[in-house]
C-alpha cells in the first residue's frame, strides 16, 4: 500500500491550480442518467472517486469520452468528459461498486425519474458515522415513489411511470437528499418545493446545469428550492466549480507552514466563513483575479474556536485540516464538530507528531504546542488524511502517512501541487 513521506520545516511559496471540486463533478456525472442526450462536463479533477463513478455510470449503460483538447493546466490535471446514456441499459447499482463510494447511491434520483425504476445498494464510502440514508427514501417517498428494502437494496418504483411533484421538507439538511431529490423533481410531474434544503455551492453548481438542460429550478443557494418538473431534458455544456475544499486545505497549509501562495482558480466566496476563520487566526487572506492569495510571514498561529456547520457555515470537510492548524496555535481552542458524530478518527493520529488534544462529546480541545515533531502516522478518512500530510509539512523531521488511498479518492496530485511550492513530498509505493 503507497504512503506519503514529507519532510517537515519549509515553507510554502508559489502558485497552486486548485481542481475542479470533487463534490461538484460527483453529482452533474450522475445528473448525465436523466438524459439521452449528451452532457459535456469541463473541468472534471482526476480522481480516483470520479473514475469510480465512471464505472459505476458505465454499468448503467453511460458511455463517456476525455475530450481531446486539453486545458490550460498541465496534463493529468481537470478535463473536460463528455458523459452520453443514451440508452439505460440497467437499473441496479450493485453492492460491489456502490460499496466503494457513498455517493453512488445517488443514482436512485434519476433512474427513478427517468426509468420509473431502481434498485440500488445501500451505500458505503468514508467510516465517518452511521450516515444513514433515511432523508433520500422519504423525500423519494414524498414524490410517489414506492420503496421496499430487500437484502441491502432499496427497490423503488414509481406508481404510474412517473414521479410527482410534492412538498417536502428535510427534517436536516442533507447535501446528498438535496442534490437527487433536486434531480428526481426535474422530470416528475408538476411542482416540488425542498424546504430546509442544503445550501452548498455545489448544489448551486447541479441546479444551473440541470436548467442548462432544459430544467425550471428556482433558489437554489437558498433553502427553499422550487423545481416545476418537465417532460424531458436534453443535453449541455457545463463547468464544475472550483474545489473549496482542497482551496481551504493549501490554505491552512500555507498558514501551517508560513510563506505565500496563489490559490489558481480559487474563489473566497466558496468558503467565505472558513478564511475569515483563518484570517481570524493570523493569515493574510486576499482574492485576485488570478485566485486566493495566502499569506503568513513571521507572525505566529492565533487560537479560534470553531463549529462546523452546514453552507454557509464552516465545513466539516475542512475540520480536520484546521484541527491539523490549531495544534500550533498559542493557547487553547475549542473545535466542536456538528455534522458527523465520528468524525475525529485523525486525532490520535495528530497526537502521534505531539499534538495536545482531548475530546469531550462533539468538541475537540487543541492545546497549541510550539512545534510538531515528524512521526509515522496512518490516514483514516479522505479528509484526516490530508490534514496529516499538511502537519507532516510543518513538523520537524520526517512523518510517513500510511494508506493514503484515501488521498487519492479526493486530491489531484497533492504531492506536485506541494512540491512545486517548496515541499518535500514523496510517495512511496509497496
Ligand atoms: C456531502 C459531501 C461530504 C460532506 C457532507 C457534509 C459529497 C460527495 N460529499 O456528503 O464531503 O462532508 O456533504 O457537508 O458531496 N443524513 C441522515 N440521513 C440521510 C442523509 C444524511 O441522517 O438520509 C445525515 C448524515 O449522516 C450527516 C448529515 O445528515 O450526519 C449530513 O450529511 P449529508 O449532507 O447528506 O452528507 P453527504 O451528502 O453524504
Amino acid at each position: 500500500m503507497d504512503s506519503i513521506r514529507v519532510k517537515g520545516g519549509n515553507q510554502l511559496n508559489g502558485r497552486i491550480p486548485i481542481s475542479g471540486a470533487k463534490n461538484a463533478a460527483l453529482p452533474l456525472m450522475i445528473a448525465s442518467l436523466l438524459t439521452d442526450d449528451t452532457l459535456t462536463l469541463e473541468n472534471v479533477p482526476h480522481l480516483a472517486d470520479v473514475e469510480q463513478l465512471i464505472r459505476i455510470l458505465g454499468n448503467h449503460g453511460v458511455d463517456y469520452s476525455v475530450n481531446g483538447r486539453r486545458e490550460k493546466q498541465q496534463e493529468g490535471y481537470s478535463r473536460t468528459i463528455n458523459f452520453s446514456a443514451r440508452q439505460i441499459v440497467d437499473t441496479t447499482a450493485p453492492y460491489e461498486l456502490v460499496s466503494k463510494m457513498r455517493a453512488s447511491f445517488w443514482v436512485i434520483g434519476p433512474l427513478l425519474a427517468r426509468m420509473g425504476e431502481a434498485k440500488v445498494s445501500l451505500p458505503g464510502g468514508c467510516a465517518i458515522g452511521t450516515r444513514p440514508v433515511d432523508l433520500f427514501l422519504d423525500g423519494l417517498q414524498a414524490l410517489g415513489a414506492e420503496l421496499d428494502v430487500e437484502s441491502g437494496y432499496v427497490v423503488a418504483k414509481t406508481k404510474n411511470g412517473r414521479l410527482v411533484g410534492n412538498r417536502y421538507v428535510f427534517p436536516k439538511v442533507s447535501v446528498g437528499a438535496t442534490h437527487v431529490l433536486m434531480m428526481a423533481a426535474a422530470l416528475a410531474r408538476g411542482e416540488t418545493v425542498l424546504e430546509n434544503a442544503a445550501r452548498e455551492p455545489e448544489i448551486v453548481n447541479l441546479a444551473e446545469c440541470l436548467n442548462a438542460m432544459g430544467a425550471r429550478i428556482t433558489g437554489a443557494g437558498t433553502s427553499t428550492i422550487t423545481i416545476e418538473g418537465v417532460d424531458s431534458l436534453s443535453g449541455a455544456r457545463h463547468r464544475v466549480i472550483p474545489d473549496r475544499i482542497e482551496t481551504g486545505t493549501y490554505a491552512m497549509a500555507v498558514a501551517m507552514t508560513g510563506g505565500d501562495v496563489l490559490l489558481e482558480g480559487a474563489r473566497v466566496d466558496l468558503l467565505q466563513r472558513a478564511m475569515d476563520i483563518l484570517a481570524e487566526s493570523g493569515a493574510e487572506i486576499s482574492q485576485e483575479e488570478a485566485g486566493i492569495r495566502v499569506r503568513r510571514n513571521g507572525n505566529g498561529v492565533r487560537a479560534v474556536d470553531v463549529t462546523t456547520e452546514p453552507f454557509p457555515g464552516f465545513p466539516t470537510d475542512l475540520q480536520a485540516q484546521f484541527m491539523g492548524l490549531m495544534t500550533m496555535a498559542s493557547g487553547q481552542s475549542k473545535i466542536t464538530e456538528t455534522i458527523f458524530e465520528n468524525r475525529f478518527m485523525h486525532v490520535q493520529e495528530l497526537a502521534r507528531l505531539g499534538a495536545r488534544i482531548s475530546l469531550a462529546g462533539q468538541t475537540a480541545i487543541v492545546e497549541g504546542v510550539s512545534r510538531l515533531k515528524g512521526a509515522p502516522v496512518m490516514a483514516t478518512d479522505l479528509r484526516a488524511s490530508v490534514s496529516l500530510v499538511i502537519a507532516g509539512l510543518a513538523a520537524e523531521g520526517e512523518t510517513t502517512v500510511s494508506r493514503i488511498y484515501h488521498l487519492d479518492r479526493g486530491f489531484e496530485r497533492l504531492e506536485d501541487k506541494l512540491s512545486n511550492c517548496g515541499a518535500v513530498v514523496e510517495r512511496l509505493s509497496g
